[in-house]
């Protein structure tokens, strides 16, 4: 009886440790895929909004005119794309930086991997927002691309179709959604009347929609609000309404991962119109039915769009050995330093590229101080080193 009680006792422990070591393995599995640098998408990239209060970016930088103005806007000029663009800002400019919060008394905050990862989408998402479109220039387009043959706004015309209630709308998002439902029967009707079907460039639908919005009737009435996009479910619709049989699976399309689609969603709104018409041929040719989008579908699928293609950023393990000498990494990370610094062989390795971010960020500060010391300057570091000595820590032999 007790030898039975302890053969199953044993069992346990052995099952307990099987699994154990499984999950282990499992773990480190996928910190090694890790390796070939998979993107993620986020749910909702607005969300780095907070992360950029919280941790006092705001109080320096501002965002289109709105926050503080001794450091760059990032509305205006700056745009991060890839991955690993805002912490080779971050870390090349930290000297001044960190020079600026100590006049200014500002705590240098510490930074989560987290909240590294909501601050690069919402960063990286300012272009794909856009500005607000001019209204005069608008007005010139309603005319100029003959929206005005067969339409009217503002005043009613009899034998016009009125535009009056996209006024209710507060994104030009929903005039490029349902331009997009009607472009079939629109660009039948536009070809027949021997008007040239018109093509979108730069921010004319925002400039479009700002005159339409302006002139519409219904301002008083609540305006209805498209949330900017769900990378996330933009990525299923991907699927569901076919764009990624014609664009991926049978090369029908062209491969939209050459495109550049670092663009503010109307202007990817505008090359989605631009290709109407022969997408539905096209669509025609495979049977496939044209596809219709309602709610938000159209931001989802269009942030998906702007998400999926960022500029990859070239890096290897290789280069990443090479840096950690080259950069004087190894000045203070050798083997055995006399400073309890840890050595290059036990740093990573890291779960995602988020939380290197988050390390190499939160330990600048003394690292600085130490190099401040030797009187030397900060190594600067390319995107292409960060993602190197990334990959580099995430290496089993080193
Ligand atoms: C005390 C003021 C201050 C705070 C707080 C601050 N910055 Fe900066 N930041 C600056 C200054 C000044 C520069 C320009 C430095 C230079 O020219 O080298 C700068 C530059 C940058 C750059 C590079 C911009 C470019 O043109 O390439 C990035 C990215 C950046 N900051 C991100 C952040 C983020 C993210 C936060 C919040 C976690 C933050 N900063 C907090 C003052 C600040
Ligand atoms: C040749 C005539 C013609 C021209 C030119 C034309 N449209 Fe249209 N438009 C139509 C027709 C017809 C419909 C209704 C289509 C349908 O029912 O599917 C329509 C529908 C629309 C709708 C949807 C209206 C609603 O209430 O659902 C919008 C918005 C729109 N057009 C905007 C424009 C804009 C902006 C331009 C100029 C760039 C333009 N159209 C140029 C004929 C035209
Ligand atoms: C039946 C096949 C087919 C389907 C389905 C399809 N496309 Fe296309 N797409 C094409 C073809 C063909 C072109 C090139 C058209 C041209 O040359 O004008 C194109 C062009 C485009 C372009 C313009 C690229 C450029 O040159 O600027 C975009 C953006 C695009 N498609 C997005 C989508 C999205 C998003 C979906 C899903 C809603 C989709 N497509 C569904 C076949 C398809
Ligand atoms: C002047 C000395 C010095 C230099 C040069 C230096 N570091 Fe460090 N590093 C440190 C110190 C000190 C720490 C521990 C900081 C802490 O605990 O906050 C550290 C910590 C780190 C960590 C976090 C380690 C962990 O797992 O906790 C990383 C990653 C790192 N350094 C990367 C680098 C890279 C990459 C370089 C070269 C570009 C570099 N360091 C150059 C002093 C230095």
């Amino acid at each position: 009886m007790k030898t039975k009680i302890l053969l199953v006792f044993s069992s346990l422990i052995f099952l307990a440790v099987f699994c154990f070591l499984n999950g282990k393995t499992i773990v480190v599995k996928n910190i090694q895929s890790r390796q070939n640098d998979q993107q993620t998408l986020p749910q909702n990239p607005l969300n780095g909004r907070v992360v950029f209060e919280q941790k006092g970016c705001i109080n320096c930088h501002a965002i289109n005119g709105y926050g503080g103005k001794t450091a760059p806007d990032f509305g205006e000029h700056n745009f991060f794309g890839g991955d690993y663009d805002l912490i080779s800002a971050m870390w090349n400019h930290s000297p001044e930086m960190f020079k600026q919060m100590n006049a200014k008394n500002i705590k240098k905050q510490e930074i989560s991997a987290e909240d590294f990862r909501s601050l690069r989408y919402f960063l990286n998402f300012l272009r794909y927002l856009g500005g607000s479109g001019n209204i005069i220039n608008g007005q010139k387009l309603f005319s100029k691309m003959k929206c005005n043959e067969c339409h009217s706004v503002g005043k009613v015309s009899s034998n016009k179709i009125s535009l009056n209630k996209m006024g209710v709308y507060a994104s030009p998002l929903f005039l490029a959604q349902i331009m997009w439902n009607h472009a079939v029967k629109m660009q039948k009707m536009q070809k027949q009347s021997g008007i040239k079907v018109p093509l979108f460039k730069d921010d004319e639908f925002a400039d479009l929609f700002s005159y339409i919005e302006s002139v519409g009737i219904n301002s008083k009435r609540e305006k209805v609000y498209m949330l900017p996009g769900n990378p996330v479910k933009g990525e299923k619709l991907f699927k569901s309404k076919k764009c990624f049989y014609c664009h991926e699976q049978n090369h029908i399309g062209p491969d939209l991962t050459k495109y550049n689609f670092n663009q503010s969603v109307t202007k990817i709104a505008g090359m989605m119109w631009n290709h109407a018409s022969n997408m539905q041929l096209a669509m025609i040719e495979s049977k496939i039915s044209y596809p219709v989008f309602k709610d938000d579908e159209m931001a989802n699928l269009i942030s998906y769009l702007y998400f999926k293609n960022q500029n990859p950023v070239d890096g290897s393990a290789e280069k990443g050995k090479k840096l950690i000498s080259e950069k004087g990494c190894i000045n203070c990370h050798s083997k055995g330093n006399s400073y309890n610094i840890p050595a290059v062989s036990v740093i990573g390795p890291f779960h995602s590229a988020d939380t290197f971010f988050s390390e190499l960020w939160n330990h600048l500060p003394l690292m600085q101080k130490k190099l401040y010391v030797k009187g030397k300057a900060l190594p600067r570091l390319l995107p292409s080193d960060v993602k190197s000595l990334y990959l580099y820590f995430n290496r089993k032999e080193r």
